[in-house]
């Protein structure tokens, strides 16, 4: 499929979803005709999600219900070839810190190596978000603090709900 420098990729985890996460595909969605998140698939990856692949697809349709030229997707194969077979010419991550420089330069070399085609953008996180993780959230809300504001409403509930079990 030849490649449409319309459609842009934003990739992750998204274990869960977080506000940042959001603020970087609503930009995106303001810049490209046609956003596709897409979500790791791979039940073996980093020690595996808390939540299932189901139930984080359905967290990120909810939040970017708003957003009409966003779709949802999974993948489990390389980025890279996803994004080809999307016919994406970019993909799209936010940056919050220069911790996240070093791991993002050495994920821009791999991709880039793969496929020279596919540009990486990346998107500085806005000062609000600059702190947010997933990671974070999960072990704020497994020890019941505030959690309000920095993930989507409904996946605050289930965290909470999760995690408090
Ligand atoms: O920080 P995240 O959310 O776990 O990032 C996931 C992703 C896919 C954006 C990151 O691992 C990446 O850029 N990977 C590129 C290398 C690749 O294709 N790996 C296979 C899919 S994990």
């Amino acid at each position: 499929m030849p490649l449409d420098n319309r459609i842009a990729i934003c990739p992750g985890t998204f274990d869960p979803i977080t506000n940042g996460h959001l603020d970087v595909i609503g930009r995106s969605s303001a810049m490209y005709d046609t956003v596709i998140v897409a979500i790791v698939n791979h039940p073996w990856r980093k020690g595996g999600t808390l939540f299932t692949v189901q139930e984080r697809i359905e967290f990120v349709r909810g939040a970017t219900a708003e957003l009409p030229n966003v779709e949802v997707e999974t993948f489990s194969t390389l980025l890279v070839d996803f994004a080809r077979e999307k016919g994406a010419m970019a993909i799209v991550k936010g940056l919050r810190a220069i911790s996240d420089f070093e791991y993002e330069l050495e994920m821009h070399q791999l991709n880039r190596r793969q496929a020279p085609e596919i540009e990486s953008v990346y998107l500085m996180a806005s000062p609000k978000y600059s702190f947010l993780r997933s990671s974070g959230v999960k072990e704020l809300a497994t020890f019941g603090g505030d959690i309000d504001g920095l993930v989507p409403e409904a996946v605050a509930r289930h965290l909470k709900d999760r995690l408090r079990r």
